[in-house]
């Protein structure tokens, strides 16, 4: 538990399902107020706020597109008018489709650049503007990939908006450190979620995942999300600008292992 987390305020965009409804969970239990936001799983979203309240936290469901400029804004009014303030800004929300690049359309790609970086600049720019404004020594963690440095054939798309959002954050890291405002980034391997279902339904495809990974299981959102509440706490207050991989050493040239090379 970190204590200094108590009453302070947090936005999860795509806090619905998956790692960013354990990180809304998790931030709740270290008794941070917490705007939920959701694009279409306004189901998913109600439960979370539901299983947070029956644990005595405080949660509220927001719908919004955050690849629109009126979505941050709607989210930062709802922890506003809700709950008083903002502190953390935790852009989560993402997605993820495969294609050959040549026959990659123009709107797919543009679809996946739309939320996976737009809305991580929008989330950014609202919450900034809130710290400056209000002199707050807030912070903001992006949820990126591992493909943000291992190259993804046939998800182009996806890992060059991951490789953006890094840079990203270094660069939002660096302006704004000197006003006490944190910027890190989270870069999870294969980790069970909805976003994976499908795939790891495929006994020889969830092998072929675990081949790669060393330490040889699927990350648990919850192992994600244990980052991001020591990133927010005061536990990391000299932390900022970095990248945290959590993915069981998928990072580490895993086909070196043994030696060989
Ligand atoms: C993707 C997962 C994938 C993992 C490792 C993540 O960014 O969302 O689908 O399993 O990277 O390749």
């Amino acid at each position: 538990m970190y204590k200094d987390l108590e009453g302070k305020v947090a936005v999860v965009t795509g806090g619905s399902k998956g790692i960013g409804e354990e990180i809304a969970r998790r931030l709740a239990k270290e008794k941070m107020s917490v705007v939920i936001n959701y694009h279409s799983d306004e189901e998913g979203a109600k439960e979370s706020v539901d299983m947070i309240k029956e644990n005595g936290g405080d949660a509220v469901a927001i719908q919004a597109d955050i690849g629109d400029e009126e979505g941050a804004k709607a989210l930062l009014d709802a922890a506003i008018e809700h709950f008083g303030s903002l502190h953390l800004w935790v852009n989560n929300a993402g997605m993820e489709n495969k294609s050959p690049t040549h026959q990659l359309s123009y709107d797919d790609w543009t679809k996946v650049m739309n939320v996976n970086l737009n809305g991580v600049f929008l989330g950014s720019r609202t919450a900034l503007n809130y710290f400056v404004e209000n002199d707050i020594k807030g912070s903001i963690i992006n949820m990126s990939s591992v493909h943000d440095k291992i190259p993804w054939p046939t998800f182009a798309h996806y890992a060059a908006s991951k490789g953006g959002v890094k840079i990203f954050t270094e660069t939002i890291a660096l302006e704004y450190a000197h006003k006490g405002i944190r910027v890190n980034n989270i870069s999870p391997g294969a980790i069970n979620t909805s976003i994976n279902a499908e795939k790891f339904e495929d006994e020889e495809a969830k092998q072929k995942t675990l081949n790669m990974i060393p330490m040889d299981y699927i990350g648990k959102p919850e192992e994600v999300a244990a980052v991001a509440a020591w990133l927010a706490s005061k536990e990391a207050s000299y932390v900022t600008g970095t990248t945290l991989y959590v993915d069981g050493g998928m990072t580490l040239y895993p086909s070196f292992e043994k030696g060989d090379g």
